[in-house]
Parts: structure tokens; C-alpha cells; sequence
């Protein structure tokens, strides 16, 4: 291990476990032995394929040694199984089949010939495979695979042109073309920077862009993988996975769709409590009842918005998971209830290890149980986290996962809001070498019987599925809210994630985008950062930066390690403290959008922070901007990574664009200087957008007046929490000389409040409305109407 990151665990984690970590290192060293022994077998061919022989929605070939299974999920989506090699319990997925594809196959002179009304799939009889979209391109292209023991990899054609992104949470750029990548979720050891590998959540699946069109791929193998995506060789991304079937799941379409396809198969994610949405304050740790208190009089006194708070994990009694440390809070239950009717709810962190200690009764109830992964001698697998030495559960036992559901109860009768699962890579202490269970460590998946290998990657997804399945039991009448540094695909199905222990600098700052964005695009929408980096001491300048970035992220967390400088928001003196509380206010102006976003993610699986290429795939100039991001189909977001910096340069896709904040209109695409005072950073609207905001008197519908082409835009509300009736308005605005025709369809139970719609007009000065027959005098950019189905808004084009 190097020295420097060493010294830094050392630092968290203090002398005397650094002595215990060496013999943990040690430890697992010999319990790998088994594992490691023996030269790794070569690379062999997989010889040809004979015999081919169809079933409904697909065709089985097998060689000499292999066989393959091509089974259409839906015309546009295919499932490819290479075997030998089991096939993981699916815990990634909420559907085996999407829906049935007729698909026809026949003989070729090369082999075979699979087509479903969407895609065409040529097998050769090598076992090379091409994929062709309706028009006979073809839109991705593999060499037949090649086996080297119970390993496979297989290559597959990269066009010059073609860009890759995903593979989950990367600190890589957001076009992953160029690198090699290793899925093995890992904690880097309390601090990292741009380019670390691995980190806490990878995830096999990548969308490619091209000329031909693109794709989204999906490996179902959580055994430990390496991406190669043409770094080796600059035309071929090689996948290797260790162990297991080949198995990977295709959907070609640009990005939108591809991703609700894929969606659909892993789930999407449901609906969170719309507090979730807001901000959170965090700090490793607040160690008292008086000490939250004193933060959130903190946040009151300065007048900043505060939606949840934090407790990690010095709450504990000793580090006992699901412990309150009665000393530092005495009446838990009566601090979480005070900090509700302020509008604070708390959230407490949870790892999964497992104190040893005989006094502890989830530890005696555990090993009572056989709840604990075991050696394969047999002897409960211990390992060291911050309690010391501690056992884990085994998340891949069902039986487990409801005990482990249970021991959320009292903390739940408490009125615990929320939960914030850490270290659940899983992550232990070890001196050098994997900072996790030995890999031959057993595991029950799900009757099937294995090792960490093969469950290390699902293990905290798991984690997450056992505790929202018990919070929906626990309290049926809300939606959970979980936080999750590790998962697998599916994650999104239960909890939200953040980037874990980013260092405190512009680099990690400007990474941070592309860490997010590619998330999104592998399928986990709503993610953020620790604002102002974890580890150490960001400057006023940089946390201000970081925090306007936060602003318009999904997950808006402040939080910073132990023995950092304080982090809350007057710690940094004005001016920061007047731009954090304009953001913050900003903040909750935007959640009717991001609430409405949230509700599109439900439907679509389309993550809240999206790239620019998203709106134009077309766009080769948009593919590797990862400076920049769009908040949903109307907002873009630009900024500013660089100290000093008063201005930047902003690419915008097609299309019109509103400076938010001046409303002058710049046309796209193209690029623009943009202005960005300390105060500000540039955000831009796009023309023909509906932004419902938050305004002291109620709710704001912000028209941003479309200039060629129609506009439209949604509206979700409901209570923001529980599961009762919502209302969902559809806006379409089309514009004609002088004027604007607004339509407004309203669906759902929720009745309308009775009061009137007020609305913004940017782009456009209105001198009168007709509102479903009645003529109404309106002046300017602003305009008071009652309920409408259809409005004309008669008066002028602002000129440009
Ligand atoms: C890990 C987490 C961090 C947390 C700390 C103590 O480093 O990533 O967020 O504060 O553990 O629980």
C-alpha cells in the first residue's frame, strides 16, 4: 500500500486498529491461499458452433465445449448466454422477459440469422455476433469469445467515432473510451481523486454512441470483471469476467430509450419523500443531542433552508450498529420529533458489520440465527471496521435479509426518517492488500450456495433491498428513504447513493460532474457529492463553487470527515454565507421541478442530471462535454471547477437558451463566453420550457416562450410523501405572430387548490389573455389566471 494513503487511514482509523488491520491482511491472505494457488489457465478458442435449434423468442447453438443462447426480451431487447458458467441468482432484475417478440431465424452461408421486428442478430458459426437495426447498420459487432478456465472475455468492435459511458460510479472522464476499469466494488481507503479505480459502486452496463446509432449494454456477472474499452486496442472493448456465465443483456436506441428499456428489466426508481429532495447537513460527527441542536439553530439563525440532518456514526454506542449512544442523546425519539415540527428529519447511518461482542444482543441474535457469512472451515468470517472486530450478515440469505429488516424497528418507532448505509462494499480494515472479505468466504445466494466472489458486488445491493423491503413493512404508510455508498444494479430500485470520501480540491470538483453524470447513465439517478470534498479543508472559494454545482443535484449533502475544518454553512464567513443561502433558497424554488423530474424518473428510469448530448445524440461536439449538465429536459447547468474563475466558456446543444438570470437568449448550438460572477454560475433555460417553481405564495409556472417549434412541459404534485393521489399536468405552448397558446391538461385525483395559476412570462411581454372565452388585461411578464384548460396570452416577442 503507499505510504501517503497509509498515513491517511492511519489517521482515521488510529494506531491500535492499524496493528489489528495487519493481522486482518494477514488473515485473509491465508484464507485466499486456496483461491490464488495454481497458474492461471491460458486463453483458449471456443471452436465452432454446430447444431442450432429454436425455441419461441430465440435459438440455442452449442460447440464442442460451449453453448449459446440468443433470447429476444422484447423485439429490441436481447439476451446473450454463453455457458459453461452459472448464471447469479438475478438480483439485478425486476422481469425476466419484457414482452414477447416474434422473432423469426433461419440459415445463412456463414451460420445463422435471428430477426425480431426490430434487430437482426447474425451468428457466424466462429461465435462471432453482429447486430443490425431494421436497416440492416449494424450497430455493434463481437468477435466469438474465448475461455480460460472458468474466465471468459469477449471482444467487441469500437467504431473510430464511437464514445462509451457508465460503468456506474467512475472517476474517470464521462466518455470512458481509452481506460480499463475493474468492477469490483471498493472503498479507496478515506480519500480519492480524479482517475481512482475502482470505487464503491461499479456497475457492468455502458451506452455507446456512434454514427450508426448506439446501444446500451448490460453484463448480468457480478463476479469481479475488467472493462478494457480500448485501451489495449483502440478498436475493441474486451470484457473479462472471472467466473460465471457470459450473460449481457443489448437494447440499441440512443440514450433516452435505451435506458428506459433497461430500466424496465432492473427497475426504476420509485418515488422518494419529497424532503429527500431538499438540503441535508451532515458532519462525521455531530456527537451530541446539543451539539445537532446547535446546528440547527445554526441554520435558523443565518435563515437557511435545512431539510434533514445527519448523524454518522459517533450516535452509536460504541460503534454497535442500531445503538444509540445514550449519553451524547439521551432521548433520541425526543430530538428526532423536535427536529420534525422544525422540519428536520434525521437521518442515521448503519454498516453492516456486526460488533463481536457477547453482551451485544444483535451479535448474540446473529450467531444464534447462523445470520453471519462463515469461512469455509465453517467459523463466523471476522473482519475490522470501526466497532473492531465485527461479523456480517449474509444479505444473499432471504432469511438474513428479514432479520436484518428487523432490527430497524425501534429506530423507525423512534421516527428515524431516513437511513445512510456506509461500508457496505463491503469494506474492512486490512493493512495491504483488498480492503474486503477473503474471497472464499461463503455465501448462501440465494440457495445456491457460493463464495465472496461472486457475492461481493451484490452484497450491499442487498444490503438495501433487506431494508427497504422492511421499511415498507415498518411504516407502509411512507416512502423509505435510503442512502447507499455501494449496490449493484438495481440500486435505484431502493436507495439513493453519493460519491463517498471525494478529496477536497477543483480537480475532484470538475470529476465530480462526470462522476454523476455517469451514474445517470448507468441507471442510478439520484446521486451527489460530499459539497466541499470529504477529506479535507476546502476554501471558501472552492466550497462555494461546489455548493452552487450541489444546488442542482439530485442529492444535496454537505459532509466532511472527522478533524476536518467545520463545514456548516457561516463557518466560511460572507460572502459565502449570503451566495450558500441564495442557492439554498434557489434550492427550494426548484423542487417542484425536481419533484416533477422525480416523478419522470419513476415512469422512465431517465435520470434528474443528464449529459448534453442527451437532448442532441447527434451532436458529436456535445459527446465529451463533462463540464456542463442538463437538470432534467429544460435547465442547463454550467459550473465554474476553476479558482479564480469570473467566466466560462458554455456549449449549448440546438435550440434557444434563457440565461436564467438575465433572460437574454443565446441561440445554440454553439459556444458562448458566460458570465460567472463568485455569486453566480451560469445556468441557461431552454426556449419552449414549462418550470414549475416555488414562490412564498404558492406555486410559479415559469414559460419560457418557445421561438420556433412548440414547447411543453409537466407538472407532478402530490403530498410528497405516502402513497395517496396526485394531480399531473400537462402544458403545451405553441406560438403564433404576437401571441402564445398555452394548453393545460390536468389528470389525476389531487383536486386543484381553487387558486389561480400564476405565471411568468419569459421571452414575452403579454398585453391580454383569453382564458377559456373570457378576455382578461394582463401587463407585462406576469399574469394571475384562474385555472385554465386553454389560455392565449396576445402581445409581443421580447426582441433579441
Ligand atoms: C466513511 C464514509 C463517510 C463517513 C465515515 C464515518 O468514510 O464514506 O461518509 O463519514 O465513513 O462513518
Amino acid at each position: 500500500m503507499d505510504l501517503r494513503k497509509g498515513l491517511l487511514a492511519l489517521r482515521f482509523v488510529g494506531l491500535r486498529m492499524a496493528l489489528r488491520a495487519v493481522r486482518a491482511a494477514w488473515a485473509r491472505d491465508r484464507w485466499e491461499r486456496p483461491w490464488r494457488r495454481g497458474t492461471p489457465a491460458p486463453w483458449r478458442g471456443i471452436g465452432p458452433l454446430r447444431a442450432a435449434c429454436p425455441f419461441p423468442g430465440g435459438m440455442r447453438f452449442s460447440g464442442e465445449e460451449v453453448e449459446l443462447e440468443i433470447r429476444f426480451l422484447a423485439p429490441d431487447g436481447i439476451q446473450i448466454t454463453w455457458a459453461p458458467g452459472r448464471c447469479s441468482p438475478p438480483y439485478a432484475r425486476v422481469q425476466e422477459v419484457l414482452e414477447e417478440a416474434p422473432v423469426t431465424v433461419g440459415e445463412t452461408p456463414d451460420g445463422w440469422r435471428l430477426a425480431s421486428p426490430a434487430v437482426q442478430v447474425e451468428v457466424d458459426r466462429s461465435g462471432g455476433l453482429r447486430f443490425r437495426d431494421r436497416e440492416g447498420r449494424i450497430w455493434r459487432e463481437e468477435a466469438p469469445p474465448e475461455r480460460a478456465g472458468p474466465a471468459w472475455r469477449h471482444r467487441v468492435r469500437l467504431r473510430p467515432e464511437e464514445a462509451l459511458y457508465g460503468l456506474g460510479e467512475r472517476a474517470a472522464p464521462l466518455n470512458r473510451r481509452g481506460r480499463i476499469y475493474r468492477m469490483w466494488n471498493r472503498d479507496p481507503g478515506g480519500s480519492y481523486g480524479p482517475d481512482a479505480d475502482p470505487l464503491y459502486l461499479g456497475l457492468p452496463v455502458w451506452l455507446s454512441l456512434h454514427e450508426a446509432g448506439g446501444y446500451l449494454v448490460f453484463y448480468e456477472n457480478p463476479f469481479e470483471s475488467v472493462f478494457d474499452l480500448g485501451a489495449t486496442d483502440p478498436t475493441a472493448a474486451q470484457v473479462t469476467v472471472t467466473d460465471g456465465a457470459l450473460r449481457y443483456v443489448l437494447f440499441p436506441g440512443p440514450p433516452d430509450h435505451a435506458l428506459r428499456r433497461y430500466t424496465a428489466l432492473t427497475g426504476r426508481p420509485p418515488l422518494p419523500p419529497r424532503w429527500a429532495l431538499g438540503f441535508h447537513q451532515s458532519r462525521w460527527s455531530y456527537e451530541s443531542a446539543e451539539e445537532v441542536r446547535a446546528v440547527v439553530r445554526g441554520f435558523q439563525a443565518h435563515d437557511l433552508p435545512l431539510h434533514a440532518i445527519h448523524l454518522d456514526i459517533d450516535s452509536m454506542d460504541g460503534y454497535r450498529v442500531f445503538t444509540v449512544d445514550r449519553r451524547r442523546f439521551p432521548d433520541l425519539p425526543g430530538l428526532v420529533r423536535e427536529l420534525e415540527g422544525q422540519g428536520v428529519r434525521t437521518v442515521m447511518i448503519l454498516d453492516p458489520g456486526v460488533k463481536v461482542d457477547p453482551s451485544y444482543p444483535i451479535y448474540r441474535d446473529g450467531l444464534r440465527r447462523g445470520a453471519f457469512c462463515r469461512l469455509p472451515n465453517g467459523a463466523v468470517y471476522r473482519g475490522l471496521v470501526w466497532p473492531g472486530w465485527c461479523a456480517f450478515p449474509d444479505f444473499t440469505d432471504p432469511e438474513v435479509r428479514a432479520w436484518w429488516g428487523e432490527q430497524y424497528r425501534p429506530l423507525v418507532e423512534m421516527g428515524v426518517a431516513g437511513f445512510w448505509h456506509d461500508m457496505n462494499e463491503p469494506t474492512v480494515f486490512v493493512a495491504w492488500g483488498e480492503p474486503t472479505f477473503p474471497r472464499t468466504v461463503r455465501h448462501a445466494l440465494e440457495g445456491q450456495g457460493g463464495d465472496h466472489r461472486e457475492a461481493h458486488n451484490v452484497y450491499g445491493l442487498l444490503m438495501n433491498r433487506a431494508a427497504w423491503e422492511a421499511l415498507r413493512a415498518l411504516r407502509p404508510d411512507r416512502r423509505p428513504f435510503l442512502l447507499s455508498r455501494s449496490g449493484w444494479v438495481g440500486l435505484a430500485r431502493y436507495a439513493w447513493h453519493w460519491t463517498g470520501d471525494v478529496e477536497s480540491t477543483w480537480a475532484a470538483l470538475r470529476r465530480t460532474i462526470a462522476i454523476v453524470l455517469g451514474l445517470g447513465l448507468s441507471g442510478i439517478p439520484y446521486t451527489g457529492s460530499d459539497i466541499g470534498g470529504f477529506s479535507g479543508a476546502p476554501s471558501a472559494e472552492l466550497f462555494v463553487r461546489w455548493f452552487q454545482a450541489a444546488a442542482f443535484m439530485p442529492f444535496f449533502r454537505n459532509h466532511a470527515a472527522k478533524g476536518t475544518p467545520r463545514r456548516e454553512p457561516w463557518a466560511f464567513g460572507e460572502p459565502a454565507l449570503s451566495i450558500v443561502r441564495s442557492f439554498l433558497r434557489l434550492r427550494v424554488r426548484l423542487l417542484p421541478y425536481l419533484y416533477t423530474l422525480a416523478w419522470e424518473a419513476a415512469q422512465t428510469g431517465h435520470p434528474l442530471v443528464r449529459p448534453l448530448f442527451w437532448l442532441d445524440p447527434a451532436d458529436r461536439a456535445l459527446w465529451e462535454v463533462e463540464d456542463a449538465f442538463l437538470l432534467g429536459p429544460a435547465v442547463l447547468v454550467a459550473p465554474v471547477t476553476a479558482p479564480g474563475a469570473r467566466s466560462r466558456p458554455v456549449r449549448l446543444p440546438r435550440g434557444i437558451w434563457y440565461d436564467f438570470w438575465t433572460d437574454r437568449r443565446f441561440p445554440g448550438p454553439g459556444t458562448i463566453a458566460a458570465e460567472a460572477p463568485l455569486e453566480r454560475l451560469p445556468v441557461f433555460v431552454r426556449a419552449g420550457s414549462v418550470l414549475p417553481m416555488a414562490a412564498e405564495e404558492g406555486l410559479e409556472v415559469h414559460l419560457y416562450a418557445p421561438v420556433d417549434g412548440d414547447g411543453e412541459g409537466w407538472i407532478y404534485t402530490d403530498a410528497g410523501e405516502g402513497f395517496g393521489p396526485f394531480r399531473l399536468e400537462r402544458w403545451a405552448v405553441t406560438p403564433a405572430p404576437g401571441r402564445l397558446h398555452v394548453r393545460r391538461a390536468v389528470t389525476g385525483r389531487l383536486p386543484e387548490d381553487g387558486g389561480p395559476v400564476r405565471l411568468w412570462l419569459h421571452g414575452f411581454q403579454a398585453t391580454r389573455a383569453h382564458v377559456d372565452g373570457a378576455v382578461l388585461a394582463v401587463h407585462g411578464s406576469f399574469a394571475m389566471l384562474p385555472s385554465f384548460q386553454e389560455a392565449i396570452l396576445e402581445g409581443n416577442f421580447n426582441p433579441d
